[in-house]
């Protein structure tokens, strides 16, 4: 009982310490949610490299697509944060194709099971649209008991 006890919170603290990797810092400012997670998710920070952020935070005129322009200072601020929080931990830390975290070597090799008609289906749409399959992405979690894909 004692041991089972232990293990049991082993598990609990093991969890927060895993996820806690991909989340939200806790320092994330308020203009990173109210401009960068308004045509999609708020990505995490330690999802990209510096040199990633970098690139996008200065052609945000041009980005994939659209006009996502900021004022000077709010870009300034994001742009710090997100240099301050980048990838550190090898596995994310590699630079990323096109800037996007899904076309990492990681996101691509986590995700070879998803067959290409599942990318495509309504309810997801994109592979950026993490929120779509992972339910609690927006906190950034982002392990298989928090999977759920959209039938169609
Ligand atoms: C006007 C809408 C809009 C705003 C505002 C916006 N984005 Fe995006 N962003 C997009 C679109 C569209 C894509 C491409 C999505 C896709 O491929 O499905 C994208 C993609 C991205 C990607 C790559 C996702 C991938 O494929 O891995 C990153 C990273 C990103 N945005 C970061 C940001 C940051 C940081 C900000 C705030 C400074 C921001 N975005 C604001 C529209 C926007
Ligand atoms: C079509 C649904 C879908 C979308 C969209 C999606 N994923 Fe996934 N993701 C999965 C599945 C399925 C797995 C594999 C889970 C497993 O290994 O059992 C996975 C695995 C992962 C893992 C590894 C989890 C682990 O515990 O090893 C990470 C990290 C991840 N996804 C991040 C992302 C990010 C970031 C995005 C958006 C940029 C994203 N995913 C978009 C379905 C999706």
């Amino acid at each position: 009982m004692k041991t089972y006890f232990l293990l049991s919170l082993l598990a609990l603290l093991a969890i927060p310490a895993s996820a806690a990797r991909m989340a939200m810092p806790a320092d994330t400012p308020k203009s990173y949610e109210a401009e960068c997670a308004s045509c999609h998710m708020a990505y995490p920070p330690g999802l990209l490299t510096q040199k990633n952020w970098q690139n996008i935070m200065s052609g945000l005129d041009k980005h994939f697509g659209t006009d996502a322009s900021l004022d000077a200072k709010t870009e300034s601020e994001i742009t710090q944060w997100l240099l301050k929080n980048a990838a550190t931990k090898q596995k994310y830390a590699a630079f990323a194709p096109e800037n996007r975290i899904t076309k990492t070597a990681w996101f691509i090799r986590k995700h070879d099971e998803v067959r290409a008609e599942v990318w495509k289906r309504a309810g997801v749409k994109s592979p950026a649209n993490c929120a779509a399959c992972h339910t609690d992405a927006a906190k950034g979690i982002f392990n298989e008991d928090n999977i759920r894909i959209p039938a169609k």
